[in-house]
């Protein structure tokens, strides 16, 4: 146990446009992981903040299909924090394609709420230096950021 392999960190995890019905059983598997939830908040990204948010893919073929799902609908933002949180959070939401999730094991949270590997319930920074950004994009130091501006399909 040396000081580089136990570090608290934080990270960005979200609840994307697909899973959000499932909030509940994914926020009680969060609260069963020992991660901490530091902030929270539900809301929506325009078009224009999914690209932002997803810049560092713009030139893959997939890029405008992740764009155009991720403006889709509400979403939850998290800030989870706790010993090794950025890849204690990416094991607990497992490989990107639902289905290897599956393949690999039932319990993580792609494999249980997961359809492919769009439509894939949860996203986690993957690096100290993404979670750094990514956190700061949801839940700024100063200035506005994603509002809650969250429309729900009964229209409220
Ligand atoms: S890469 O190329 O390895 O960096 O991509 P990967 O980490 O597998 O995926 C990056 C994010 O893009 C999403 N993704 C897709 N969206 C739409 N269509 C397709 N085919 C597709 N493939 C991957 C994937 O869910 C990742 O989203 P995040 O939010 O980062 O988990």
């Amino acid at each position: 146990r040396t000081k580089l392999s136990r570090q608290t960190e934080r990270t960005l995890a979200l609840i994307k446009p697909d899973a959000i019905d499932k909030k509940g059983a994914i926020l009680e598997q969060v609260c069963r992981s020992g991660l901490y939830i530091t902030q929270l908040k539900m809301c929506s990204l325009s078009r224009d903040l999914a690209q932002s948010f997803y810049a560092e893919h713009q030139h893959k073929p997939f890029f405008n299909a992740l764009v155009d799902f991720m403006s889709s609908g509400p979403i939850v933002a998290m800030e989870l924090m706790g010993t090794n949180a950025i890849a204690a959070w990416r094991d607990l939401i497992g490989p990107t394609d639902s289905a290897v999730a599956r393949s690999q094991a039932a319990t993580s949270i792609r494999a249980r709420f997961g359809q492919d590997n769009t439509k894939n319930a949860c996203h986690g920074s993957d690096s100290p230096a993404s979670a750094a950004s990514e956190l700061e994009f949801f839940f700024p130091s100063k200035g506005a950021g994603p509002g809650n501006t969250a429309t729900f399909t009964d229209g409220t």
